[in-house]
């Protein structure tokens, strides 16, 4: 393991370690596993940034459970902010299950607040968040996450599945900005 990489035009040094994020998803998913025993939970796993923690959790997931890859897709609509966002690939029938969403970072917790909007009108009987990372610093709106593997300061981070302009997912340990 290197101590530093560089992402384009950008250094960062390691901040968390690939066994210390091991441990903290292996905690998670135990949580989760007694939370939901005698349960078969939906994982809507927010792509892109979170494929590699989708992965590592589902495996450390017991309980009968289905897995679904979700994106929010941007698009200029008519809308007071110009900005629509709505959830792709939605394909399973969520009406009447538990859904926890899989998510790799919650910063402002904007996407989260309106993911949650998006997805109640589909009546699933509960919704849980399930992050990797939280900056707690930079929080906007008044969130719950129930699972979180790590709060963070505010800086920005990649590797993990998290990215620098598209760059910088394909990491086993997470790095700091420098
Ligand atoms: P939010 O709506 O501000 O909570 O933004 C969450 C999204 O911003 C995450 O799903 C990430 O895609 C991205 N993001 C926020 N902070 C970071 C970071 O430190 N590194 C990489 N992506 C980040
Ligand atoms: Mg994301």
């Amino acid at each position: 393991m290197s101590n530093t990489i560089q992402v384009k035009d950008k250094r960062f040094a390691v901040s968390i370690s690939e066994a210390e994020i091991r441990a903290e998803v292996k905690r998670v998913a135990d949580e989760i596993n007694r939370d939901y025993a005698g349960q078969n939970p939906i994982f809507l796993a927010v792509l892109n940034g979170s494929f590699i923690f989708a992965a590592d959790l589902l495996r450390e997931v017991t309980l009968p459970c289905e897995i679904s890859f979700v994106r929010l897709a941007s698009y200029q609509g008519v809308s007071t902010t110009g900005e629509i966002r709505e959830i792709m690939g939605l394909s399973t029938d969520i009406t009447g299950r538990p859904v926890i969403i899989v998510e790799d970072i919650v910063d402002t917790g904007l996407t989260m607040a309106h993911m949650l909007e998006t997805l109640k009108p589909h009546n699933p009987s509960s919704i849980d968040i399930c992050t990797l990372l939280l900056k707690p610093g930079k929080l906007q709106v008044d969130l719950d996450v129930r699972y979180c593997c790590k709060q963070i300061p505010d800086d920005f981070v990649v590797g993990y599945g998290l990215d620098y302009d598209g760059f910088g997912r394909n990491t086993k340990d997470i790095y700091t900005l420098i």
